[in-house]
């Protein structure tokens, strides 16, 4: 009888440890996270890549005008990270279209793909640089924002996703924000596609987190481009002069290839060139700036996307950094081809501002003094639209740039929100709107 009990006992443990297996599976099952889309060079493919504490995670189905098609990711142990990191090029997608996932049966979203023809909008972010719970916070307002609107095609993400790229938690502070938007970012990732830019804080593969396109391996990473609707975009990677002279060749054929097909032709990148703040005369942007802003000139590039100087500016640039003074009529500027319109983007996220700063000029530097080259300029009253507002300053920022055929309308919006009370201290307003047309 006791030695039945004893078998008995045995087996019920078994059981017990069976069963608790299970749940743990089906818990770890649940957990899939840090999903996000990147768009790809065609608009036939997509970048899914996601998170999940086990192996067994790496299917996944996309559903579409052309049924369903299953998948499977290559789960990637991450010493760092402590989970595995799953990326999975998703192809064969119609474009224009509506897409449905599901990964591992525990999380779905959606997407859709670019578009050949036609108006469409996209954001324009950069520098969440995630470093800290009141970062997280406030970029977590800042997507909620975003996921109220249903007109985004894209986001353009203009590098420094996170303050260090090999800090997990700040990682998962970038999907999971904290406080009262605390899925926010996960929302906005979930079910937009983005394309990102590599800063200087993040590394060369965003630490396996965003799997970003490739030209070639001569370029170096995260440098590519796409064509939605008619306009080129080119991303390139100021984090490694060495790529250069490779990267240029690369954005020469992608320049000629918009030119040849009547496209916008756009630059994206982390590290500003022409900005309002104080890495204006930074060694590596004045190395940047002297090999660069000649080339987009010459190749007729007309908008520039920047980051990295926590500040909002815009101006007319000429090859030799001065600034072009066009006129504005009806708040619309003419483009004009060999003055690219360079933009820095604010930032979208971290409670981190930089000033203006007097600089000087060194030999051979492309730059006019005083921040001259621009117009509009956040960090400088005498540049900023709102003048000496001191409740203006150490605000957020998001754009939404608007293409209708020959005209683009950028609208930047600012809000200052406390990620320390978690509260939003100024709701967003339109702080700047310029019209191009060509
Ligand atoms: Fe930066």
């Amino acid at each position: 009888m006791i030695y039945r009990l004893k078998r008995w006992s045995a087996a019920l443990l078994l059981g017990m440890f069976l069963s608790l297996l299970s749940i743990l599976q089906c818990f770890a099952a649940g957990t899939v996270s840090q999903v996000n889309l990147h768009i790809g060079q065609t608009p036939d493919a997509v970048y899914l890549t996601y998170s999940a504490p086990d192996a067994a995670q790496g299917a996944f189905s996309v559903t579409g005008p052309k049924g369903t098609v299953d998948y499977a990711a290559n789960p990637v142990w991450s010493d760092s990270a402590g989970k595995y990191l799953y990326s999975a090029k998703v192809d064969g997608l119609a474009p224009d279209s509506n897409y449905t996932y599901n990964i591992a049966g525990s999380y779905s979203g959606t997407f859709k793909t670019p578009a050949e023809t036609g108006a469409f909008t996209f954001a324009f972010l950069t520098d969440t640089q995630i470093g800290f719970e009141a970062d997280a916070k406030a970029t977590g307002a800042m997507f909620s924002l975003l996921n109220s609107r249903d007109d985004l095609s894209f986001a353009y993400i203009a590098g420094d996703m996170t303050d260090s790229s090999r800090n997990e938690r700040q990682w998962e502070m970038l999907f999971e924000n904290g406080g009262v938007n605390a899925g926010a970012g996960q929302t906005f990732f979930g079910s937009h596609l983005i394309a990102a830019a590599q800063g200087n804080h993040d590394n060369s593969s965003f630490s396996g987190h965003i799997t970003a396109p490739c030209a070639n391996s001569g370029v170096g990473p995260v440098v590519y481009a796409f064509d939605y609707s008619n306009v080129k975009f080119v991303i390139l990677n100021m984090n490694t002069p060495d790529t250069w002279a490779a990267q240029a060749d690369f954005l020469r054929r992608e320049a000629a290839d918009a030119k040849n097909n009547g496209k916008w032709l756009v630059a994206g990148f982390h590290q500003s060139l022409y900005s309002g703040a104080a890495h204006i005369v930074d060694s590596g942007i004045i190395s940047a700036r002297k090999f660069w802003s000649p080339l987009f000139a010459e190749l007729g590039v007309d908008l520039v996307l920047q980051g990295h100087d926590h500040v909002y500016a815009r101006g007319f640039v000429t090859s030799t950094g001065s600034n072009a003074n066009l006129t504005a009529e009806n708040n619309t500027c003419h483009v004009v081809s060999g003055i690219p319109l360079y933009i820095t983007g604010g930032h979208s996220g971290a409670v981190k501002w930089y000033a203006a700063r007097n600089y000087q000029i060194s030999t051979g530097d492309p730059l006019t003094p005083n921040y001259s080259f621009l117009d509009v300029n956040s960090a400088a009253p005498a540049q900023n639209p709102w003048g000496t507002d001191t409740s203006k300053t150490h605000e957020q920022s998001y754009i939404l740039i608007n293409v209708d055929g020959d005209t683009m309308t950028i609208s930047t919006y600012m809000f200052r929100y406390d990620g320390i009370s978690d509260k939003m201290a100024t709701p967003p307003y339109l702080y700047d709107c310029l019209t191009i047309s060509r």
